[in-house]
């Protein structure tokens, strides 16, 4: 079982902004899902986790080795497919593996060219070993990330928003390859995509403005809701006085009407109840103040 404890996790960037604010985390095996909206901190956590930007406070402890003191520890068990991979320079699939392998460390030349042939075959890019990867699409760059995330085996695995621009034959292949490696290793996974977290993870946390808002089993985080979501059709006019009397938690056009959620201890009049979803939990989690 591998562990990753982090406590009191503080992030302040150069220009004064504090991007991460005394956050704590524990995060074992499986699939662990991070949500929040744009600039929640989501990204800065991560960039953090694998060591490419340096806490101002608090500690991230791996396996129990704090990694600040031991920088190549956790590098050395680390795979990471960050938000924005950049340029890839003109070369073939096969050659990148290669070079970031050897960056890794990985240095037995057999062993480097199985593991690189197998992690071509495992994300469904071996026809393609010679292309280079500036020439690939959206979903098979994806890929390529999460193939050269896995090279040297890692024990912790961190994606950021890996599906972003996917279209659903590629993101749900995307989904049943982290499914399938996040069996013996941690799996952290950031997107904003509520139903993935909801299919593929076993643990979440959702973030907003730097602070952790929420952190559980999605089934639990959702069951705490049951008989206290409500929703009603209404007429676009009406928007604003529901609004001020009502804690509405998201409006939704449904087959061209507009539907209002709220949440509610009882029922309110003329709302109807509906089942709990994980997105209500979200949204709920983002109208709570901190
Ligand atoms: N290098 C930096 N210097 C200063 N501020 C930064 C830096 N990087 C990010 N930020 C700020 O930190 C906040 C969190 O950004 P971050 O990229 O971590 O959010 P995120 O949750 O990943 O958002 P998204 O869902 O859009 O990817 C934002 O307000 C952002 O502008
Ligand atoms: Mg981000």
């Amino acid at each position: 079982m591998n562990t990753l404890s982090i406590s009191h996790l503080s992030l302040t960037y150069k220009n004064g902004f504090q991007a991460i604010k005394d956050i704590s985390l524990e995060i074992g095996n499986g699939m662990f899902g991070l949500l929040g909206p744009n600039g929640a901190g989501k990204s800065s956590l991560m960039k953090t986790i694998v060591g490419l930007q340096k806490p101002s406070s608090g500690n991230i402890i791996f396996n129990g080795i704090d990694i600040s003191r031991e920088p190549d520890f956790i590098r050395q068990n680390l795979g990471f497919l960050p938000q924005d991979f950049g340029v890839y320079p003109k070369v073939s699939a096969y050659d990148l593996l290669h070079h970031i392998a050897i960056l890794k460390g990985i240095k037995d030349n057999a062993f480097r060219k199985r593991q690189i042939s197998g992690l071509l075959e495992k994300v469904n890019l071996s026809d393609f070993r010679n292309k280079e990867v500036h020439t690939f699409s959206g979903g098979m760059k994806q890929r390529f990330g999460v193939a050269q995330a896995l090279l040297g085996n890692p024990k912790i695995i961190i994606v950021d928003e890996p599906t972003a621009g996917l279209d659903p034959e590629e993101r749900n292949r995307f989904n049943s390859l982290l499914n399938d490696i996040s069996k013996d290793v941690i799996v952290i996974l950031s997107t904003h995509l509520v139903e993935d977290v909801r299919n593929l993870c076993s643990e979440m946390a959702i973030i907003n403005k730097g602070k952790l808002i929420r952190k559980g089993k999605p089934g639990d985080l959702i069951s705490e809701l049951e008989h206290k979501i409500w929703s009603k059709r209404i007429n676009r006019n009406e928007w604003e006085d529901y609004q001020a009397t009502h804690e509405i938690i998201s409006q939704q056009l449904i087959e061209r009407e507009l539907y209002i959620t709220t949440f509610a201890a009882h029922q309110p009049k003329d709302f109807n109840a509906v089942p709990p979803l994980l997105e209500h939990v979200y949204f709920h989690s983002l109208t709570q103040k901190p």
